[in-house]
């Protein structure tokens, strides 16, 4: 079935998650933190990640900006980092994370094309609204699903259900984009076309479903929509 319409995750897919610590550390008087940040990093998206799973596994629904601060708060800790001021930082950059390179032109690719493009995210909608502005995508993309409208995070089937209702479409004319291996996985179980953007050349997750796809970086999404 031809795709219609490219979907795609944003933190760690379009917007570049570890952008924050890397920027906080590389600021005057973070010395000691340069040491860190790349562990820092790994913790608190680990963190976030889990307490997403686990919040949708017992309905106990709050916010991404929530368990983006709880994240953060573990993995600062957890590196013996007690600094106020750093933990603000951190949670400023994350709202104005940097886009990767190829994004801007490669959403741009997929408009001409005349295909439907948009953010389907566990993000809130601020937050999501802000990162958007930042790296000025906003006029290349049809719409910003957040998961606040089911209050339930990925890979809960009512999130990827957003999707069909917003564009009208059946399951297969989707090709979801993501670079977390559960969140392809998960969406191609769904029955979505599902490409696994695994830029850091990550073994493929052991789950009942495979993405049907695995690239390493967003270049060639629009040849890959145009293919299927
Ligand atoms: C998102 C997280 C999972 O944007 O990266 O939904």
């Amino acid at each position: 079935m031809p795709i219609t319409t490219c979907v795609f995750d944003a933190y760690g897919t379009l917007f570049d998650v570890a952008a924050a610590a890397r920027e906080a550390a590389a600021e005057p008087g973070r010395e000691a933190f340069a040491e860190v940040w790349m562990k820092l990093a790994n913790d608190w998206r680990l963190k976030q990640l889990q307490y997403t799973w686990l919040r949708a596994v017992t309905g106990d629904h709050t916010d991404f900006w929530e368990v983006t601060q709880n994240g953060l708060d573990w993995a600062l800790e957890a590196n013996g980092l007690d600094d106020p001021d750093l933990r603000e930082r951190l949670l400023q950059l994350y709202w104005e994370l940097s886009a990767y390179p190829e994004v801007p032109s490669m959403l741009a690719a997929l408009k001409n094309a005349g295909l439907n493009t948009a953010i389907l995210s566990n993000g809130s909608p601020d937050m999501l609204d802000g990162a958007v502005q930042s790296a000025q995508v906003g006029d290349v993309l049809d719409d910003v699903l957040s998961v606040e409208s089911v209050g339930v995070f990925k890979p809960h089937a009512s999130v990827y259900d957003l999707v069909g209702a917003r564009f009208g479409c059946a399951k297969g004319e989707v090709l979801f984009v993501s670079s977390n291996g559960w969140d392809a996985a998960a969406a191609a179980g769904y029955g979505f076309a599902t490409a696994w953007v695994n830029r850091a050349g990550e073994p493929v997750d052991r789950l009942p479903w495979k993405p049907d796809h695995v690239l390493s970086d967003l270049t060639s999404i629009p040849d890959l929509a145009g293919r299927l």
